[in-house]
């Protein structure tokens, strides 16, 4: 049996440094299915170029691998955006549903796994032991973004990320498949106003507290 935390929520959250401080804490396994999405807009922009075809993505999903993507080039801006626009794609999601349950499964001797995305507590895991979903102001998400491209020596104004972020919101929240939303049963953690390590501290307390009573469970 495996633990399993999942974590959602918009661009720029903080559900990633989240997601990866939970995983070196409690020695988790950790899955950021976003980077499919991010491999996958790759792959269709290096074999077609910005005129893909829905059918197209389609194809490369069904032979996809996200081992063979280079996850340095998955960051940029424009990938964000092809990312979002091709998981509006039903078929594509439900064939990448099988690569994210089946990191459960891979993980199955594992304490437990960490997984973050936009519809792990609702779709992927709805069984999930605990839920997080993630959220902060669009501001505090567009200036951490702009750090995030200027790393990478990505320029791009302010407003711009402001603008970029509030189309893949709007994207992902109304999407007729899986939107983004947070869980029924999910813990809220709004991360406007906090640091890294107080929202770190904040969830491994509540999962502290669930992975005692399944320790105790399944002893
Ligand atoms: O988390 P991220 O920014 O790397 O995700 C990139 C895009 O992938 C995001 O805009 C929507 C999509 N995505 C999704 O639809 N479902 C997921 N579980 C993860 C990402």
């Amino acid at each position: 049996m495996t633990f399993v935390v999942a974590i959602d929520g918009p661009a720029g959250s903080g559900k990633g440094t989240l997601a990866i401080g939970i995983s070196k804490k409690f020695n988790f396994s950790y899955f950021d299915t976003g980077s499919l999405y991010r491999g996958l807009a790759l792959q269709a922009l290096d074999v077609h170029g910005e005129n893909f075809t829905k059918n197209d993505v389609i194809t490369l999903a069904r032979n996809f691998s996200i081992n063979s993507i280079d996850q340095e080039s998955l960051r940029s801006s424009k990938i964000g955006k092809y990312s979002s626009i091709i998981a509006s794609i039903p078929e594509v999601r439900s064939i990448l549903i099988k690569i994210q349950r089946g990191f459960k499964e891979e993980n199955l001797y594992q304490k437990g796994i960490v997984v973050d995305g936009r519809d792990i507590g609702t779709v992927i895991f709805p069984n999930a032991n605990i839920k997080f979903f993630v959220s902060a102001s669009i501001e505090e998400r567009a200036k951490r973004r702009l750090i995030d491209f200027s790393e990478r020596n990505e320029i791009i104004s302010y407003n711009e990320v402001i603008k970029q972020l509030q189309k893949r919101d709007q994207r992902d929240k109304e999407r007729s498949v899986a939107p983004l939303v947070a869980a029924e049963d999910a813990h809220l953690v709004d991360t406007t106003c906090i640091n890294k390590e107080e929202a770190l501290k904040i969830v491994s307390s509540l999962i502290i507290v669930e992975l005692d009573d399944y320790m105790k469970i399944n002893k």
